[in-house]
């Protein structure tokens, strides 16, 4: 079962799932769809969320309402219905713009906006529910996902999703600052192959998903021109405030949980991903 309210979600971006999933339109913070999709359930996979951080800076009362009181409203149903697990989807945004060097787990949170508050708050919160209750949780902190289907439009639009569509249309591509800053960048089939592995590793398990290396924009750039043949020409724009220099997840612990991800390595997925969005090649099949 998916439950989506489809606010930045695309329901054509499930199609290959139909046969294998019944999809519901809904709010996660409405207790009556709780209850009617709950029953039965036995590992809940929670990635909704308002996912900005600038929406929550620009809208901190929804923000805080659906990644955090949803989160408890869905996990208190989850409880109820009698599901083992909740898995959660919590983000790298928790360690805060300050942080530096390789980030690993037991680094002090330092959350600087309504959406990073809201995700380290639903992760106490989980932990709650798993000390308190025997209610199984595991909190996935992840660092800059990218990969197909990632929405280019969206006016919170993402890195790479946004560089390969103005290299697609010819346009120049903007870096805001030097384009030296850093991000951890995650292909998303290493996202989901995680979640799989989250649904049996330890309870309690509070982890990094992330590659353990840091890029800049300007190699972003560089292997998405290679691969749809496009000499990128970007405009440099002023430094956004907030912006944070650098981002890199210290992967140890993820590794000793889940093995190795054993898929292309980082240049390989970016060149897939701008070639799927290319048309190029065939859609990603996430079902066998
Ligand atoms: N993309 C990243 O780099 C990244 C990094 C860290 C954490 N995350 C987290 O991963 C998860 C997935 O994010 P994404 O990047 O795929 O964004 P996304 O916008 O594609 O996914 C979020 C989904 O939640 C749905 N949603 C929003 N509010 C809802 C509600 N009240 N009830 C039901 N559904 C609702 C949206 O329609 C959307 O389909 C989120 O929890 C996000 O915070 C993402």
């Amino acid at each position: 079962k998916i439950l989506d309210d489809l606010s930045s979600g695309h329901e054509h971006n499930l199609l290959e799932l139909r046969p294998h999933a019944e999809f519901v339109c809904g709010d996660i913070r409405d207790p009556a769809m709780l209850d009617r999709l709950l029953p039965g359930v036995e590992l809940v996979f929670h990635l909704a969320a308002l996912p900005s951080v600038v929406y929550s800076v620009e809208h901190p009362v929804e923000s805080l309402s659906v990644n955090w009181q949803g989160t408890l409203a869905l996990a208190e149903a989850a409880r109820r219905h009698g599901a083992r697990r909740l898995i959660f989807s919590s983000s790298c945004a928790v360690y805060g713009p300050r942080a530096s060097g390789a980030l690993s787990e037991d680094r002090r949170p330092d959350p600087a906006s309504p959406y990073a508050t809201a995700k380290i708050g639903a992760e106490y919160l989980l932990s709650n529910f798993h000390t308190l209750y025997g209610f199984e949780t595991v909190c996935l902190r992840y660092f800059n996902v990218f990969g197909p289907r990632q929405d280019p439009d969206s006016p919170y639009g993402a890195v790479i999703p946004l560089f390969v569509k103005a290299l697609l249309d010819r346009r120049q591509p903007v870096i805001f600052g030097d384009g030296n800053q850093t991000r951890d960048f995650v292909p998303v089939e290493q996202v989901a192959w995680t979640n799989l592995q989250a649904a049996t590793c330890p309870p309690g398990t509070i982890v990094n998903v992330g590659n353990g290396r840091q890029t800049n924009l300007w190699e972003i750039l560089r292997v998405l021109g290679d691969a749809l043949g496009v000499a990128p020409d970007p405009r440099l724009e002023p430094e956004r405030a907030g912006d944070i220099r650098e981002s890199l997840a210290d992967t140890t612990l993820n590794r000793a949980v889940f093995g190795t991800f054993d898929g292309p390595d980082l240049p390989a997925s970016l060149a897939r991903t701008a070639l799927w969005f290319a048309g190029r090649l065939p859609e990603h099949r996430f079902v066998d």
